[in-house]
């Protein structure tokens, strides 16, 4: 049943110089598709606004002027593709829009996994790509281990939050972060159980590391680069790991060299591993993080951490918002109940 006869796409109009503005984006309106032989029609809940967005906001990314992508959930309104049915729950790659046209066998859609007493948010959060980041950072690149004292940046975000509830639930030894407030550093310390936490505001990084962490770290999820990257190098102890899954620090000044690390040879110093994370070669591990987490939200023990900012016309704002920080969790866009 479809809900509604308009539906609504998000385009890039132009590239951004530094931080992006609203006027970037243009919404375009057209009558609801109906699906050709072989797709469904999808109406979207929940759309996913990720910082890699801003990454394909620059030349070679997204094209200019057509519908934009990215994670989403929606409910099937229409189908005459085999095995998927009106009402289906499903999970695709054609977000920043109400309602999208999806083909299934093409890899980009599933449905979503019927386990008892998980939130639909789950999905796009602890779940999905933000979740299985943490979790291949934490049990592949740093084949983390009971017992080690772990630090994380960006650590209120979404895969900061995943990275904190999934390193306990592996046993870890002191989990600290970062992160852009003392709201946030409350929240960490409070809600999410990290043993310390800072401002990154509050000074330089790798001093307040080092306060934070006196005793040393043994591994390190970097969604920062930068001084972030430098200071933990700092405090890492000998042998350390570093997972560097992000640099949001620098996705505003791609063109410009970054001013930091400039202890790198302390990696050999101190015989350091550093390795690089992309989620996207992960997708066989998948299924391992659903048999891991599920039984945990189910019980509670673990609920998914999200910001959720209400309407498709605020997809923008809660994108651009997300690029400042205004998110604790994931940051979701609720399109439609
Ligand atoms: N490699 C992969 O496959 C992969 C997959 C998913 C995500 N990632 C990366 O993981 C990182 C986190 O992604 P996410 O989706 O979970 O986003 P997120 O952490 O939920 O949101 C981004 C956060 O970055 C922080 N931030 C913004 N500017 C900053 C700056 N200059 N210095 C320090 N922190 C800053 C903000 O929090 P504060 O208020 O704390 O500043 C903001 O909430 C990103 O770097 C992203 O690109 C990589």
């Amino acid at each position: 049943m479809t809900t509604q006869r308009t539906a609504r796409t998000l385009h890039l109009a132009a590239r951004p110089h530094g931080f992006p503005t609203p006027d970037l984006f243009t919404v375009h309106e057209a009558p609801v598709p109906e699906p050709a032989p072989g797709t469904a029609v999808v109406e979207n809940l929940y759309l996913s606004v990720d910082p890699y967005h801003r990454e394909a906001m620059d030349d070679g990314g997204w094209a200019l002027g057509v519908p934009l992508e990215g994670r989403a959930l929606g409910r099937v309104t229409a189908s005459r593709a085999p095995g998927f049915a009106e009402g289906d729950l499903v999970l695709h790659r054609e977000g920043w829009r109400t309602h999208a046209v999806v083909e299934p066998g093409e890899g980009r859609v599933r449905k979503v996994p019927a386990y008892d007493g998980v939130p639909l948010t789950a999905y796009l959060s602890i779940l999905g790509g933000t979740g299985l980041t943490a979790y291949v950072a934490l049990t592949r690149t740093l084949e983390f281990r009971a017992g080690q004292d772990l630090f994380v940046s960006a650590a209120a975000g979404g895969v900061g939050t995943a990275v904190g509830r999934i390193a306990r639930l592996l046993g870890a030894g002191r989990v600290v972060g970062s992160a852009g407030s003392p709201a946030k550093v409350a929240w960490l310390t409070g809600e999410l159980g990290f043993d310390a936490a800072f401002d990154y505001h509050d000074g330089p990084v790798g001093e307040l590391l080092a306060k934070t962490a006196p005793g040393g770290i043994d591994a390190y999820v970097d969604n920062v680069g930068g001084d972030h990257l430098e200071g933990a190098i700092s405090v890492l102890r000998e042998h350390g790991r570093i997972a560097w899954v992000g640099a949001i620090s620098q996705y505003h000044s791609a063109h410009e060299p970054p001013a930091a690390p400039r202890n790198l040879f302390d990696i050999v110093e101190k015989s350091l591993r550093l390795e690089g994370v992309m989620v996207r070669n992960y997708g066989d591990v998948q299924q391992e993080l659903e048999d891991f987490l599920v039984p945990h939200l189910q019980s509670g023990a673990v609920v998914p951490d999200v910001t959720v900012v209400d309407g498709f016309e605020r997809t923008v704002e809660g994108f651009l918002g997300m690029l400042r920080g205004g998110n604790t969790g994931k940051m979701l866009i609720r399109v439609a109940d």
